[in-house]
Protein backbone atom coordinates (compact mmCIF):
# COMPACT_ATOMS: atom_id res chain seq x y z
CA UNK A 1 0.00 0.00 0.00
CA UNK A 2 1.33 3.47 -0.57
CA UNK A 3 1.89 5.77 1.68
CA UNK A 4 -1.39 7.99 1.01
CA UNK A 5 -3.29 5.47 1.42
CA UNK A 6 -1.61 4.11 4.86
CA UNK A 7 -2.16 7.87 5.77
CA UNK A 8 -5.74 8.30 5.49
CA UNK A 9 -6.40 4.76 7.25
CA UNK A 10 -4.12 5.96 10.19
CA UNK A 11 -5.79 9.40 10.35
CA UNK A 12 -8.75 7.75 10.01
CA UNK A 13 -8.41 5.44 12.80
CA UNK A 14 -6.93 7.75 15.17
CA UNK A 15 -9.42 10.42 15.07
CA UNK A 16 -12.21 7.79 15.33
CA UNK A 17 -13.22 9.10 18.61
CA UNK A 18 -13.05 13.15 18.07
CA UNK A 19 -15.14 15.39 18.87
CA UNK A 20 -16.96 16.93 15.85
CA UNK A 21 -14.87 19.51 15.39
CA UNK A 22 -11.81 18.10 14.38
CA UNK A 23 -13.09 14.85 13.69
CA UNK A 24 -11.94 12.61 9.95
CA UNK A 25 -14.92 14.29 8.51
CA UNK A 26 -12.75 18.13 8.81
CA UNK A 27 -9.69 16.00 7.80
CA UNK A 28 -11.33 15.05 4.65
CA UNK A 29 -12.82 18.67 3.79
CA UNK A 30 -9.50 19.85 4.41
CA UNK A 31 -7.84 17.02 2.32
CA UNK A 32 -9.96 18.09 -0.65
CA UNK A 33 -9.70 21.54 -0.25
CA UNK A 34 -6.30 21.30 0.05
CA UNK A 35 -6.18 19.92 -3.19
CA UNK A 36 -8.41 21.55 -4.78
CA UNK A 37 -5.79 24.64 -3.82
CA UNK A 38 -2.60 23.35 -5.14
CA UNK A 39 -3.79 22.53 -8.63
CA UNK A 40 -3.47 26.29 -9.00
CA UNK A 41 -0.42 26.60 -7.48
CA UNK A 42 3.27 24.79 -8.64
CA UNK A 43 3.89 22.85 -5.10
CA UNK A 44 5.02 19.46 -3.67
CA UNK A 45 1.55 17.64 -3.97
CA UNK A 46 3.00 14.80 -1.49
CA UNK A 47 3.80 17.29 0.67
CA UNK A 48 0.41 18.99 0.98
CA UNK A 49 -1.80 15.64 1.57
CA UNK A 50 0.50 14.21 3.95
CA UNK A 51 -0.03 17.86 5.69
CA UNK A 52 -3.41 18.11 5.80
CA UNK A 53 -3.88 14.67 6.15
CA UNK A 54 -1.90 14.70 9.34
CA UNK A 55 -2.52 18.49 10.56
CA UNK A 56 -4.73 17.65 13.56
CA UNK A 57 -3.48 14.21 14.53
CA UNK A 58 -3.19 15.14 17.60
CA UNK A 59 -4.60 18.60 19.90
CA UNK A 60 -2.56 20.14 21.95
CA UNK A 61 -6.49 21.09 23.98
CA UNK A 62 -6.62 17.50 24.87
CA UNK A 63 -2.58 16.95 25.85
CA UNK A 64 -2.19 19.96 29.15
CA UNK A 65 -1.56 22.62 25.90
CA UNK A 66 1.41 20.22 24.93
CA UNK A 67 1.96 21.98 21.39
CA UNK A 68 4.79 19.73 20.44
CA UNK A 69 2.66 16.75 20.50
CA UNK A 70 1.13 17.16 17.59
CA UNK A 71 4.35 17.71 15.55
CA UNK A 72 5.36 14.64 17.32
CA UNK A 73 2.91 12.36 16.70
CA UNK A 74 2.87 12.95 12.74
CA UNK A 75 6.80 12.57 12.78
CA UNK A 76 6.82 9.43 14.32
CA UNK A 77 4.07 7.93 11.71
CA UNK A 78 5.19 9.13 8.88
CA UNK A 79 8.98 7.70 9.99
CA UNK A 80 7.40 4.29 11.04
CA UNK A 81 6.20 4.22 6.85
CA UNK A 82 9.81 5.02 5.95
CA UNK A 83 8.79 8.13 4.23
CA UNK A 84 11.77 10.47 2.99
CA UNK A 85 13.29 12.50 5.54
CA UNK A 86 13.13 15.81 3.62
CA UNK A 87 9.34 15.26 3.20
CA UNK A 88 8.42 14.36 6.63
CA UNK A 89 10.94 17.15 8.03
CA UNK A 90 8.38 19.88 5.54
CA UNK A 91 5.39 17.84 6.69
CA UNK A 92 6.47 18.26 10.11
CA UNK A 93 7.23 22.25 9.86
CA UNK A 94 3.80 23.12 8.10
CA UNK A 95 1.94 21.16 11.40
CA UNK A 96 4.08 23.02 13.96
CA UNK A 97 3.31 26.47 12.19
CA UNK A 98 0.00 26.20 10.61
CA UNK A 99 -2.00 26.98 13.81
CA UNK A 100 0.39 28.72 15.48
CA UNK A 101 -0.39 29.87 18.49
CA UNK A 102 2.73 31.35 20.52
CA UNK A 103 4.88 28.00 21.37
CA UNK A 104 8.30 27.83 20.70
CA UNK A 105 8.39 27.02 17.37
CA UNK A 106 10.09 28.79 14.52
CA UNK A 107 7.50 31.50 13.48
CA UNK A 108 9.57 31.70 10.14
CA UNK A 109 9.33 29.29 8.67
CA UNK A 110 6.84 29.41 5.42
CA UNK A 111 6.47 27.48 2.02
CA UNK A 112 3.57 27.24 -0.27
CA UNK A 113 2.94 23.69 1.35
CA UNK A 114 2.07 25.66 3.85
CA UNK A 115 0.07 28.20 2.74
CA UNK A 116 -2.23 25.86 0.74
CA UNK A 117 -2.63 23.82 3.58
CA UNK A 118 -3.26 26.72 5.90
CA UNK A 119 -6.00 28.64 3.29
CA UNK A 120 -7.88 24.79 3.07
CA UNK A 121 -8.00 24.75 6.86
CA UNK A 122 -9.19 28.23 7.33
CA UNK A 123 -12.17 27.81 4.61
CA UNK A 124 -13.20 24.60 7.15
CA UNK A 125 -13.84 27.38 9.46
CA UNK A 126 -16.00 29.75 7.20
CA UNK A 127 -19.61 29.77 5.22
CA UNK A 128 -21.55 27.06 6.43
CA UNK A 129 -19.44 24.36 7.90
CA UNK A 130 -18.05 27.22 9.83
CA UNK A 131 -20.82 28.44 11.02
CA UNK A 132 -22.36 24.41 11.91
CA UNK A 133 -18.53 24.25 13.47
CA UNK A 134 -18.90 27.58 15.61
CA UNK A 135 -22.57 26.80 17.33
CA UNK A 136 -21.40 23.15 18.04
CA UNK A 137 -18.03 24.02 20.06
CA UNK A 138 -20.71 26.63 21.75
CA UNK A 139 -22.88 24.27 22.68
CA UNK A 140 -19.74 22.08 23.62
CA UNK A 141 -18.36 24.72 26.29
CA UNK A 142 -22.03 25.58 27.05
CA UNK A 143 -21.91 29.05 25.82
CA UNK A 144 -24.85 31.20 24.91
CA UNK A 145 -25.60 31.65 20.92
CA UNK A 146 -25.50 35.48 21.51
CA UNK A 147 -25.34 37.98 24.07
CA UNK A 148 -27.66 40.94 22.73
CA UNK A 149 -26.03 44.46 23.73
CA UNK A 150 -22.79 42.12 24.32
CA UNK A 151 -21.48 41.48 21.56
CA UNK A 152 -19.22 43.29 19.25
CA UNK A 153 -20.27 44.65 16.01
CA UNK A 154 -17.66 44.89 13.30
CA UNK A 155 -16.99 49.17 14.38
CA UNK A 156 -16.39 48.09 18.50
CA UNK A 157 -12.73 48.88 19.42
CA UNK A 158 -10.38 46.49 20.80
CA UNK A 159 -11.10 47.66 23.94
CA UNK A 160 -14.16 48.06 23.92
CA UNK A 161 -14.63 44.31 22.52
CA UNK A 162 -12.04 42.05 25.15
CA UNK A 163 -14.84 43.45 28.03
CA UNK A 164 -17.49 41.06 25.94
CA UNK A 165 -16.14 37.89 25.35
CA UNK A 166 -18.01 34.53 25.17
CA UNK A 167 -21.13 33.87 22.80
CA UNK A 168 -20.68 32.06 19.79
CA UNK A 169 -21.82 35.18 17.52
CA UNK A 170 -19.17 36.63 19.65
CA UNK A 171 -16.54 34.08 17.84
CA UNK A 172 -17.56 35.54 14.55
CA UNK A 173 -15.67 39.11 15.37
CA UNK A 174 -13.13 37.38 17.05
CA UNK A 175 -12.26 35.03 14.13
CA UNK A 176 -14.33 33.96 11.85
CA UNK A 177 -14.65 37.38 9.95
CA UNK A 178 -11.07 38.17 10.33
CA UNK A 179 -10.17 34.68 8.20
CA UNK A 180 -10.92 36.13 4.70
CA UNK A 181 -8.41 38.51 4.83
CA UNK A 182 -5.79 36.08 6.27
CA UNK A 183 -6.03 34.16 2.70
CA UNK A 184 -2.42 33.10 1.30
CA UNK A 185 -3.40 31.89 -2.31
CA UNK A 186 -5.54 33.49 -4.97
CA UNK A 187 -7.54 30.80 -5.07
CA UNK A 188 -8.25 30.70 -1.11
CA UNK A 189 -9.06 34.10 -1.21
CA UNK A 190 -11.91 33.27 -4.11
CA UNK A 191 -13.42 30.73 -2.07
CA UNK A 192 -13.01 32.86 1.32
CA UNK A 193 -14.52 35.80 -0.50
CA UNK A 194 -17.61 34.01 -0.80
CA UNK A 195 -18.06 32.29 2.23
CA UNK A 196 -17.31 35.31 4.27
CA UNK A 197 -20.34 37.11 2.37
CA UNK A 198 -22.27 33.59 3.41
CA UNK A 199 -21.80 34.57 7.20
CA UNK A 200 -22.73 37.92 6.60
CA UNK A 201 -26.04 37.09 5.56
CA UNK A 202 -26.13 34.40 7.90
CA UNK A 203 -25.93 37.56 10.58
CA UNK A 204 -28.07 39.89 9.17
CA UNK A 205 -30.65 37.23 8.97
CA UNK A 206 -29.96 36.31 12.75
CA UNK A 207 -30.30 39.88 14.28
CA UNK A 208 -33.31 40.36 12.20
CA UNK A 209 -35.05 37.00 13.45
CA UNK A 210 -33.37 37.76 17.00
CA UNK A 211 -35.40 41.20 16.58
CA UNK A 212 -38.66 39.47 16.20
CA UNK A 213 -40.83 39.74 13.10
CA UNK A 214 -42.06 43.36 12.86
P1 LIG B 1 -8.31 25.29 14.55
O1 LIG B 1 -8.84 23.95 14.16
O2 LIG B 1 -8.33 26.26 13.40
O3 LIG B 1 -6.99 25.25 15.27
P2 LIG B 1 -9.87 25.54 16.98
O4 LIG B 1 -9.39 24.22 17.45
O5 LIG B 1 -9.63 26.73 17.84
O6 LIG B 1 -9.33 25.94 15.55
O7 LIG B 1 -11.40 25.46 16.67
C1 LIG B 1 -12.06 24.41 16.02
C2 LIG B 1 -13.43 24.90 15.56
O8 LIG B 1 -14.15 25.43 16.67
C3 LIG B 1 -13.34 26.05 14.54
O9 LIG B 1 -14.36 25.90 13.58
C4 LIG B 1 -13.53 27.28 15.38
O10 LIG B 1 -14.09 28.37 14.66
C5 LIG B 1 -14.47 26.80 16.46
N1 LIG B 1 -14.27 27.57 17.69
C6 LIG B 1 -13.11 27.77 18.37
N2 LIG B 1 -13.30 28.58 19.44
C7 LIG B 1 -14.63 28.90 19.44
C8 LIG B 1 -15.47 29.69 20.29
N3 LIG B 1 -15.01 30.32 21.35
N4 LIG B 1 -16.79 29.78 19.97
C9 LIG B 1 -17.28 29.14 18.89
N5 LIG B 1 -16.54 28.38 18.05
C10 LIG B 1 -15.24 28.24 18.32
NI1 LIG C 1 -7.91 21.67 11.20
Amino acid sequence: MSLLTNTITYVKQTLENVESGHDFYHIERVYNNAQLIAQNEPCNLLVVQLAALLHDIADSKFHNGDETIGPKTAQAFLESQNADPEVINHVVKIIENISFKGGNFNRTFNSIELQIVQDADRLDAIGAIGIARAFNYGGYKNNPIHLPGHDPKLNMTKEEYKKHRGSTINHFYEKLLLLKDLMNTPTGKTIAEQRHQYMLTFLAQFYAEWDGEK
